[in-house]
């Protein structure tokens, strides 16, 4: 499969560190030295599925089809307002599609394991056309009196459509059970059989930094080297290594290890935050939008998230 069209939307809404530091006890300097986040767009007014159908919208016109062409979406979404249906048969419905449509929860990494499974659609051999759309509002997981959270965090959505082609080339997931780093519990419905103590769930999301940190780093370069070497590509042969923007700490990192520069770490990391499974998608429109990407350029995709999820790929660039 190849990609054949990008789009990306996200809220009106600019949050500086500035603006934190006024009901946080944070400060800009902090937020930017520990994280290289200067603003993030916060849903304020829009709704997720405003924000995913735009995106998908500006993907499926790029990609010169209508929706009714598409065979499937597939939705990656950690958290949205609706339980169920799924975003993906909302966001059906609004752009006017009539094909299957699934979601999927691989919480940062969804984007990676969203792409595989529209790649195994296409080698069955009854698809043209498949939308993939990252959606996501994490601001509305974490506890806003919580630093070590709230600041990290952004939303948006992000699209592709993908067609039949020889685009990518390949690919590399894992998962590693831990409930532990990186969770959020969600309180259900009680029940006449069901008695549990009031504290045992936590609504907001729970993290230890310094561990996903080092997960994040470790599982990330494992990723990418061993795409890379499945590609049978070298690591200085790739143009533009596109990653999950956690944290600008975490891309250098990786940069540094795989001996790599600046130029080829593209970022916007210090605008949006951590958009979760939508950073991809986003960064890769926008570098698509401002015409940095020529075919023939060789990308490679790399995120971590909870779970603990992971996933790389090794594409070229067809457009
Ligand atoms: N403003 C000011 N101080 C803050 C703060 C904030 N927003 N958040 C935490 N601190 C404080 C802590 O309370 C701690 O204070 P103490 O030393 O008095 O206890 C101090 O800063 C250092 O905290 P620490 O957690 O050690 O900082 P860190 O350098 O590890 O940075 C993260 C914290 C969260 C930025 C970093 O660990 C990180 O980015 N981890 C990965 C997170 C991630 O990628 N999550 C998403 C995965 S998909």
């Amino acid at each position: 499969m190849k990609i054949i069209g990008t789009g990306s939307s996200s809220p009106s809404l600019t949050v500086s560190n500035d603006m934190l530091a006024t009901f946080l006890d944070t400060s800009d300097e902090w937020i930017q030295t520990r994280t290289g986040i200067k603003t993030r767009q916060v849903i304020s007014t829009e709704r997720l599925e405003d924000l995913a159908a735009q995106a998908c919208s500006i993907a499926i016109h790029e990609a010169g089809i209508k929706a009714e062409d598409l065979d499937y979406i597939i939705c990656s979404n950690t958290l949205n307002e609706y339980v169920t249906p799924a975003l993906s048969c909302i966001l059906q419905g609004m752009l006017g599609a009539d094909c299957p449509c699934i979601d999927l929860n691989g919480a940062c990494a969804g984007f990676i394991y969203a792409l595989d499974m529209a790649d195994a659609l296409f080698e069955r051999g009854n698809m043209e056309h498949i939308l993939v759309v990252c959606a996501e509002e994490p601001t509305r997981m974490v506890d806003w009196t919580k630093r070590d959270t709230c600041v990290l965090f952004g939303d948006g959505a992000g699209a592709v459509v993908l067609g039949k082609g020889e685009g990518f080339k390949s690919f590399k997931l894992s998962t590693f059970s831990n409930t532990e780093a990186l969770y959020q519990i969600r309180k259900l419905q009680d029940t006449p059989f069901i008695k549990r103590e009031e504290t045992e769930g936590n609504d907001a999301l729970v993290m230890k930094g310094q561990d996903v940190f080092k997960l994040a780093v470790n599982c990330s370069l494992n990723d990418i080297k061993d795409v890379l070497k499945l590609a049978g590509v070298k690591a200085d042969e790739i143009d533009h290594y596109l990653l999950h923007q956690a944290n600008m700490r975490i891309l250098d990192t990786i940069m540094r290890y795989l001996g790599q520069s600046e130029k080829n770490f593209p970022h916007n990391i210090e605008r949006y935050g951590n958009t979760s499974s939508a950073s991809i998608p986003m960064l890769l429109d926008e570098l698509n939008k401002n015409n940095k990407l020529k075919t023939g350029q060789k990308l490679v995709f790399s995120a971590f998230g909870a779970g603990f999820t992971t996933g790389a790929c090794l594409l070229e660039w067809t457009m």
